[in-house]
């Protein structure tokens, strides 16, 4: 492309979503664990969850999320010029398992790379994706969100097990000149003190098993309440906007509580953020996606609006993307 025009705005031009086919009720789960529906939709708010089978991978759910997304931008495959794969969750310790979905997609030219940070992953590939379509490298960037949480869960322990699922969501990022539409603003954080409240304890450097997620819930929700009404605050603040003037909200979807207490502290209306973590569960780089691809599709985003994604996740990480539509 001419690097030559220098305004380059990175806009989304199609989104697309996977899930894998199993649905898993609260109710199933009463007949593994000690556990209850109710317990489990009052602390969470989640209802139900998608689970993996074993020919379900993170690589073939983001392939089939990546060819939705790339229909919907109405391109071809062969215009992919990037791939970046948010997940914690790869096929295999590598390839990345980007270049899997770039085989599946039957593209050879594009360059592609996962993104590591877990639940806030999304909102890094973006970035990423973003900076790559501004400096004038690419024109259309494929950013995934996709995860196999299940394959990490300790199905014994109640306290971790019930909150996630599987599932993924991409979109296509388009650089577009001459227009206001597109990404506004990224702001990322990670704060490596707080790695031990949820981690996977299990990898290639320090162990021969995969691990298994290990998480103090009350620890992470504290955190999570604080970093994500500041990143918001933070968005706010640089876009010189206020609270009232976004039109949607996109949460990363943890938890119904962590949900509600942030909009509680940041004073922002309930009916302006998209729910999914009733039917998803917590599908970490996944669910951002996920959660705009159900938002789309309701026809709920309209050409102008002003739309704010936020994630926090393990290591800690955090971060947000403005969007105006
Ligand atoms: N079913 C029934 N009882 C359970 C279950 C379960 N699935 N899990 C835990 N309990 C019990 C505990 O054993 C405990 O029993 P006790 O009082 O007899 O000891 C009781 O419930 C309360 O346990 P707490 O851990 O104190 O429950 P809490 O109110 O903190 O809720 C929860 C737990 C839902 C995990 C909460 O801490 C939370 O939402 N944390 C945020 C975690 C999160 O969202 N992590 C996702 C990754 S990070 C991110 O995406 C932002």
């Amino acid at each position: 492309m001419d690097k030559k025009i220098k305004s380059y705005q990175s806009v989304i031009t199609g989104v697309g979503a996977s899930l894998p086919k199993s649905i898993v009720t609260n109710k199933d789960l009463t007949m593994r664990i000690d556990t209850s529906e109710e317990w489990i939709v009052n602390r969470t708010g989640i209802e139900e969850r998608r689970i993996a089978s074993d020919d379900e991978t993170t690589s073939s759910l983001g392939a089939e999320a990546s060819k939705i997304a790339i229909k919907n931008a109405q391109i071809e495959n062969s215009e992919i010029d990037l791939i970046i794969l948010a997940t914690a969750t790869p096929d295999n310790t590598f390839p990345a398992s980007a270049t899997l979905i770039q085989s599946s997609l039957g593209i050879d030219k594009c360059y592609a790379y996962d993104i590591q940070a877990v639940c806030s992953g999304f909102v890094f590939a973006l970035e990423a994706a973003d900076n790559a379509i501004k400096a004038g490298n690419v024109k259309n960037a494929l950013v995934i969100g996709s995860e196999t949480f299940s394959r990490i869960l300790d199905w014994e322990d109640r306290g971790t097990c019930v909150l996630f699922g599987d599932g993924a969501g991409a979109v296509v990022l388009s650089s577009k000149e001459g227009t206001e539409r597109g990404i506004l603003s990224n702001h990322l954080h990670s704060d490596g003190r707080y790695a031990d409240l949820l981690y996977v304890d299990g990898g290639p450097s320090t162990s021969s098993k995969v691990g298994f997620l290990k998480m103090d819930g009350q620890g992470v929700f504290k955190h999570a309440v604080k970093n994500l009404s500041a990143v918001i605050e933070e968005a706010l603040e640089y876009n010189n906007l206020s609270v009232d003037d976004i039109d949607w909200f996109i949460p990363h979807q943890a938890n119904i509580r962590i949900l509600e207490s942030v909009a509680k502290k940041v004073g922002l209306s309930q009916d302006k953020i998209i729910i999914t973590v009733q039917k998803h569960a917590n599908t970490s780089a996944a669910s951002i996606p996920l959660a705009l691809f159900d938002a789309v599709q309701e026809d709920k985003i309209k050409k102008g609006d002003l739309v704010l994604l936020e994630a926090m996740g393990g290591g800690f990480s955090w971060g947000s993307t403005l969007i105006r539509w």
